[in-house]
């Protein structure tokens, strides 16, 4: 209800301060009787997927908290997964400042952020004082440092370090801000990744007797034929899920806009129907063989209900969550 009041103050700090300034107060409010001021009772939606049982489909997705700081009080929206990271097995401070850039006019949001995290020791310590009665999932990375040929290392030690904490561990090789990054995302480089990454989780399964299920999240910006190919990929290896999609390189639908030329990702509105099509596209090729969860401009209960149509099992949000508020958590779960 006060959100547009926020939001108004938010928008007069830059991106990043906002951003700062808001987890200081989440985090100062966390476990205290204060926590009632972010608390939302939503309508129960249960879902399965991956052999998961979630209290409904919405998401918070990858990136707003990549240290794991406030899994409570953005637990307490009414989530029913929130998704922490990107963590990268060391510490990093991620690109120059500044980074993030509001295209205001075009509800959308372009970074270049760069795996800017604590490391995952920090994360887990902070997961393991977190009580968020959701799933959690974990988003693992590469340090910006590791040659990206050894880059399937630090996804493994990464699985290794959090695998008993996490609901289910996203591996993302698909963002535009570390650079070789996405090259992962094809041939040879895919298959290898895949193959040792499934043979860290048969590992583990073993070791910690929970089997914690595996998704790979992918961009935006892959061509019909290379989706083609990831979806082929995804099913050889036994992935358990795809996360459709990260941001997009794609300027079209900003052009003229202020920051457009800012490089990094966009995310927000603009991403809306591209990452649609993804989904539209990976769902025809995958015909139910692996659960699809739907992320790319969402901001409204329609939008949400259109990557659902267009073949998702699950939804997450990022930039709406920053344009619209925890309001927007509400609209979509009672209504869908
Ligand atoms: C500032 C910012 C940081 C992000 N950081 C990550 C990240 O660390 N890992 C990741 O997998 N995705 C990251 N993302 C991508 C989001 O998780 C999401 O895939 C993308 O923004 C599309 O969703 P949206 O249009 O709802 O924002 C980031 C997005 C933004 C805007």
């Amino acid at each position: 209800m006060f959100y547009p009041l926020i939001r108004k103050a938010l928008f007069q700090l830059n991106p990043e301060r906002a951003h700062e300034f808001t987890f200081q107060q989440l985090r100062r409010i966390t476990g205290t009787p204060l926590e009632f001021l972010v608390r939302q009772s939503v309508a129960a939606k249960p879902v399965n997927c991956m052999g998961l049982s979630f209290k409904n489909p919405l998401g918070l997705a990858a990136g707003l908290d990549k240290d794991g700081e406030c899994i409570d009080a953005l637990g307490a929206m009414g989530f029913g997964s929130i998704e922490i990271g990107t963590v990268t097995p060391r510490p990093q401070p991620g690109n120059d400042k500044p980074r993030l850039f509001r295209i205001v006019e075009a509800e959308g949001l372009i970074n270049r952020m760069g795996f800017n995290n604590h490391g995952v020791d920090n994360l887990v310590e902070n997961v393991k004082k977190s009580h968020f009665g959701g799933i959690l999932g974990i988003n693992i990375g590469k340090n910006k440092d590791t040659p990206v040929e050894n880059g399937k290392d630090d996804y493994l030690i990464c699985m290794e370090k959090t695998y008993s904490y996490a609901g289910y561990i996203a591996v993302n090789i698909s963002s535009p801000n570390t650079p070789g990054l996405r090259s992962l995302q094809y041939g040879e480089a895919l298959d290898d990744l895949l193959g040792a990454i499934k043979t860290k989780q048969a590992e583990l399964h073993q070791k910690h007797h929970k089997y914690v299920p595996v998704a790979v999240k992918i961009a935006p910006d892959l061509s019909h034929e290379e989706l083609i190919q990831v979806a082929d990929a995804l099913v050889r290896y036994n992935i358990d899920g795809v996360i459709a999609t990260n941001t997009t390189l794609d300027r079209k639908l900003v052009a003229g806009l202020n920051y457009c030329e800012q490089a990094g990702g966009l995310s927000g509105r603009p991403l809306q129907s591209r990452s649609t099509e993804v989904i539209r596209l990976l769902s025809a090729e995958l015909q139910g063989r692996l659960p699809i969860i739907g992320v790319g401009g969402i901001d409204s209960l329609i939008a949400a209900r259109e990557k659902l149509d267009a073949g998702a099992t699950l939804i997450q949000i990022y930039s709406g969550f920053i344009f619209k508020g925890p309001g927007l958590v509400k609209d979509i779960v009672n209504y869908l």
